[in-house]
């Protein structure tokens, strides 16, 4: 089989048997510090593999768009082929790592509100935060799919927090992977395995990565016991989620907008002298009872042209809430 890329923790091949698909191969190597800190810890392949198995055929049975297909070998995963958009996207839900140390707080101060950070995949450079202005200007992803990206990691932790706080787990925080697969659908990709993400138990033990960060017990006993826990959660009795998405109509310039002279007139009128234009819209809130998805995005735009804006002359914009 074609090696297609080797990470630090796992390997790519080629399918030999569809060009669409990749095996992912989870190896026993285990690294911090952005490969600083390096073990091999016999077994950890295996069990992140099964516990991304686990919790991607769970994402997907919650609507959630994911790059696997089906589990192999027992490292092994045969995944959707999807090039991975150079972003690191992490949700947070309680102060921990790198968010302590970059605003000096104290680890377990709980946020009011998830919070999503986009990082740089770079371990050379240590994989720096980055505001979404420069991903933009760099060209790394474009505003479209940061704000897909930040919609679904949201759902993501949602479901995921959901399930874990049947066994009285705690999610911290977590990082994900988002590829675009030959279709051109965004998807998530990669791993979700306590390598990804930080997972606590009600007294704040770490049950996850941090063991090896910190040097404070047996890895992959421990990932196996959290893993344990996790398969005797019941995914059917976690509610599902709605999702709003917003759909602001405006009518193109150089087209008569009636309505926004009169507002114009009176505005002046009022005194506001400096107001130069005024354009009426009209903005549509659409509550879905799933999860946004590439598909949903595809079919939004052909409900635009169709029958939610004129397209000859109005321009729209999607925003995800
Ligand atoms: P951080 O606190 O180090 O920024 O990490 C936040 C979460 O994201 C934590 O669960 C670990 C995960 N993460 C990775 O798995 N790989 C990475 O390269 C980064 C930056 C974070
Ligand atoms: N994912 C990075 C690494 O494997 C950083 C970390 O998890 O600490 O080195």
């Amino acid at each position: 089989m074609d090696l297609i890329h080797e990470g630090k923790a796992k390997r790519v091949l080629q399918d030999p048997d569809s060009p669409e698909r990749v095996i992912i191969e989870f190896t026993d190597t285990v690294t911090a510090g952005d490969g600083d800190k390096k073990e091999d810890f016999t077994g950890k392949g295996t069990i992140a593999c099964e516990m991304s198995k686990y919790l991607f055929k769970y994402l997907e049975g919650k609507g959630i768009d994911t790059h696997f297909v089906k589990k192999l070998e027992e490292n092994q995963l045969l995944c959707k082929k999807a090039e991975i958009i150079p972003i690191e996207v992490v949700c947070r839900n309680i102060a921990a790592g790198s968010f302590c140390r970059r605003y000096g707080i104290e680890k377990g101060i709980e946020l009011t509100q998830p919070l999503i950070e986009f990082f740089v995949k770079d371990d050379k450079l240590h994989d720096p935060l980055i505001t979404t202005g420069a991903i933009i200007k760099l060209g790394l992803a474009e505003r479209e799919d940061l704000d897909f990206m930040r919609s679904v990691a949201l759902s993501v932790n949602y479901f995921l927090e959901e399930l874990f706080k049947q066994r009285n787990l705690i999610l911290v925080d977590f990082k994900l992977e988002f590829g675009r697969t030959e279709k051109g659908h965004i998807v998530v990709a990669d791993e979700i395995s306590p390598d990804i993400m930080r997972i606590w138990d009600s007294k704040a033990t770490s049950l996850d990565k941090d063991i090896f960060r910190e040097d404070k017990g047996d890895l992959v006993a421990t990932y196996t016991q959290v893993f344990e826990e996790m398969k005797k959660a019941k995914p059917d009795e976690v509610e599902p989620r709605t999702e709003s998405i917003q759909v602001i109509v405006e009518t193109k310039s150089g087209i008569k907008n009636p309505p926004g002279e009169v507002a114009k007139k009176a505005l002046t009128r009022l005194g506001f002298a400096d107001v130069e234009e005024v354009r009426m819209g009209k903005v549509f809130k659409i509550v879905l009872r799933k999860p946004i998805t590439s598909e949903i995005l595809t079919q939004l735009s052909i409900m635009n042209v169709k029958l939610l804006s004129n397209p000859i002359s109005e321009k729209h914009k999607v925003r995800l809430e």
